[in-house]
């Protein structure tokens, strides 16, 4: 079940989302036995910034009947910090690193696509473009003009491989996927949380999480996922990381007959660590 996922060999196509596996964390308790079980082919970092993020206020967790909303509001260390301390633990891992970032516009992607490029340790990028602009309030991805600008204006800071994490929130995400494949991506990955509100049971009209708004995730957006993996397989040519509530190898192997060449275990790994693992095991008896 070997995958080539623009130059990067991966034993199996199974990889994790961004943000929902702390692979730092897990090694601290684990120990080594973690590396030897990663259930991973290629390791996601969660989303960096160019300056640290405290991320929202809490509550940034809610639990929905078949899922769960986040909030978290993408807290790190910044580009300077993921360097110094993240990147040289993230860079033992057995697997090949996909380092995610998002800005708020051209210039800070473009400084983090260019201070990862020279790192060796870093095997590929991916764009997260579920940034908001902050004159329309919109997702940057949303838009295939503004996404078409956006790597116009940074596809060239770097020769590492460029995956773009589209977002779902789009009224056309076949489009947004056409703009990245014209635009230099190497590779999309989708989907990104859905835009959801949880109420406060307390205070009617009031958001629970501490954020206002958070996304959706979990197999209660599987379904849109398998949508939107279809639509841009069939719009586009490039690889497809797809996820979005796989759960299980069923899930999994829906996704990859959906047309896509690797999956992303993401919420499930929450209910359960070793879900990721299993699923790999299971793709790999019935290959
Ligand atoms: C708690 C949490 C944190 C996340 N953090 C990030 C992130 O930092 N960057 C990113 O691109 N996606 C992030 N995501 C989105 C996931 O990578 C994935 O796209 C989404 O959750 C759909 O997959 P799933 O339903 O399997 O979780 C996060 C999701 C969750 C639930």
């Amino acid at each position: 079940m070997a995958v080539d996922l623009c130059g990067l060999e991966l034993a199996h196509p199974v990889i994790n989302g961004s943000g929902t596996f702390d692979v730092i964390a897990a090694r601290r308790v684990f120990g080594p036995s973690m590396d030897e079980n990663l259930p991973f082919s290629a390791f996601v970092s969660k989303t960096i910034t160019l300056e640290p993020r405290l991320g929202n206020p809490p509550p940034r967790l809610f639990e929905t009947a078949a899922g769960m909303i986040n909030s978290i509001g993408l807290p790190n260390r910044g580009l300077a910090g993921y360097l110094e301390h993240d990147l040289p633990q993230l860079a033992t891992l057995p697997v090949p690193l996909i380092t995610n970032v998002m800005g708020s516009n051209a210039d800070e992607v473009g400084q983090l696509l260019e201070a990862l490029d020279g790192r060796e340790e870093v095997a590929a990028l991916e764009l997260n473009v579920s940034c908001p602009n902050v004159k329309t309030g919109l997702d940057i991805g949303s838009d295939p003009a503004e996404l078409t600008k956006l790597l116009a204006a940074v596809r060239g800071k770097t020769s590492k491989p460029l995956i773009v994490k589209l977002t779902p929130n789009t009224a056309n995400v076949a489009l947004v996927a056409a703009a990245a494949e014209a635009s230099g991506a190497d590779a999309v990955s989708l989907i990104n949380t859905l835009r959801a509100f949880a109420a406060d049971p307390a205070r009617p009209g009031k958001a629970w999480l501490g954020g206002g708004t958070g996304g959706q995730s979990g197999p209660a957006i599987r379904a849109v996922a398998l949508a939107q993996t279809c639509a841009v397989a069939a719009a586009i040519e490039l690889p497809i990381v797809a996820m979005g509530g796989i759960a299980s190898a069923a899930n999994a192997r829906q996704f990859l007959d959906a047309g896509a060449l690797v999956i992303a275990v993401g919420t499930e790994s929450f209910r359960d660590p070793a879900a990721a693992g299993a699923i790999r095991d299971e793709l790999l008896e019935l290959s």
